[in-house]
């Protein structure tokens, strides 16, 4: 995998890239085919189709690296596979490049709410004025090489969660259910949408640290001794460094390193009181204990929701969890 933060944007490589083109003029298709493959040195691997229907169909078998597309062609125009390329999970972070006949302001703006990246004008096509043209595909592909690559750091991070959960077999799909308690309470707190996402992702990553845990401690069944609760206490940093490559976990990274933080400040690892503590952190806190609570763990048995309530509202009164998150998701319970 490339790493992010050593690699140069010029170096990065966009060798073998897939591209389609769509387009009803033949001789558009041609000319844009020709300099793909013979003026640039990428040994792209370029497709063709001739309306937006065979362009769509096109996409969703061969997941191209960028899409350059006509506006104005037969059974579903340029702009319209624009917006559904958009609204697909599959197909939202694939470069669009819009090929028009007439670049004015108005058509461009028409184009980018569509959610297409850049234009290429066809005069410039025609006269082979073929620089700008091999700019922008090398850019946007360089982008798109980008983007892949952070997808699969998501995706490498995630699966390492997963792992988690095999290392210790009491806690098969806690991380999924911290998760959605969760996203339950932020959206009952109508917080922003980008937060709930983050708390979200926290709740599936909170425990990632427990890989740097060995399993003979995680899988105890007897109390575990001063020095054994130490070495479990560094799970929210390690797992902090691990999430530490993605830029966009900035918010997530917190989270995890304060999910066992308590209000009165007798939680780990920084010991932070109140507000000092995020929304986020306090919110997991909550949903963690809770569900730690009514799973069966290796050292005891699964506690009832009642009884599981009951301990929630004492850690509260107690000044450890947050009371005001506490009260929304027992309301979740009553309503459901
Ligand atoms: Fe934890």
């Amino acid at each position: 995998m490339t790493n992010l933060r050593d690699t140069m944007f010029e170096e990065i490589n966009i060798e073998n890239s897939k591209i389609v083109i769509i387009d009803d003029s033949k001789t558009t298709v041609q000319v844009i085919k020709d300099i793909l493959i013979n003026k640039m040195n990428f040994n792209f691997q370029v497709f063709e189709a001739f309306d937006g229907i065979e362009g769509l169909e096109l996409i969703k078998k061969i997941c191209p690296d960028a899409v350059l597309l006509d506006i104005d062609m037969p059974r579903m125009n340029g702009l319209e596979l624009c917006k559904i390329l958009r609204n697909d999970e599959s197909t939202q972070l694939t470069p669009i490049v819009i090929i028009t006949g007439s670049d004015t302001v108005e058509n461009k703006i028409i184009a980018l709410k569509s959610g297409a990246n850049d234009f290429i004008s066809k005069t410039r096509v025609q006269n082979l004025d073929i620089v700008d043209i091999q700019l922008k595909i090398e850019s946007l592909l360089k982008i798109k090489r980008l983007t892949d690559n952070l997808e699969k750091a998501e995706n490498i991070i995630k699966s390492l969660a997963k792992a988690v959960e095999y290392k210790d077999y009491y806690t098969k799909g806690h991380a999924d259910r911290v998760s959605n308690f969760g996203e339950i309470i932020a959206k009952k707190m109508h917080l922003d949408q980008e937060l709930i996402n983050d708390i979200t992702l926290s709740g599936l990553l909170h425990d990632i640290g427990k890989i740097g845990v060995p399993d003979n401690i995680l899988n105890k069944p007897d109390k575990l001794s001063a020095v054994e609760f130490e070495i479990i206490k560094r799970h929210p940093l390690i797992g902090e460094e691990i999430c530490l490559p993605i830029k966009s976990f900035e918010k997530v990274r917190e989270i995890i390193r304060h999910h066992h933080e308590k209000l009165n400040g007798t939680g780990y690892p920084d010991g932070l009181k109140g507000t000092e503590i995020s929304l986020g952190s306090r919110i997991i806190a909550v949903a963690d204990i809770y569900d730690a609570l009514t799973s069966r763990r290796s050292y005891r048995n699964q506690i009832s929701h009642e009884n599981s309530i009951k301990i929630l509202k004492e850690s509260a009164l107690k000044n450890e969890i947050d009371k005001e998150v506490v009260d929304v998701f027992l309301g979740y319970f009553e309503k459901s």
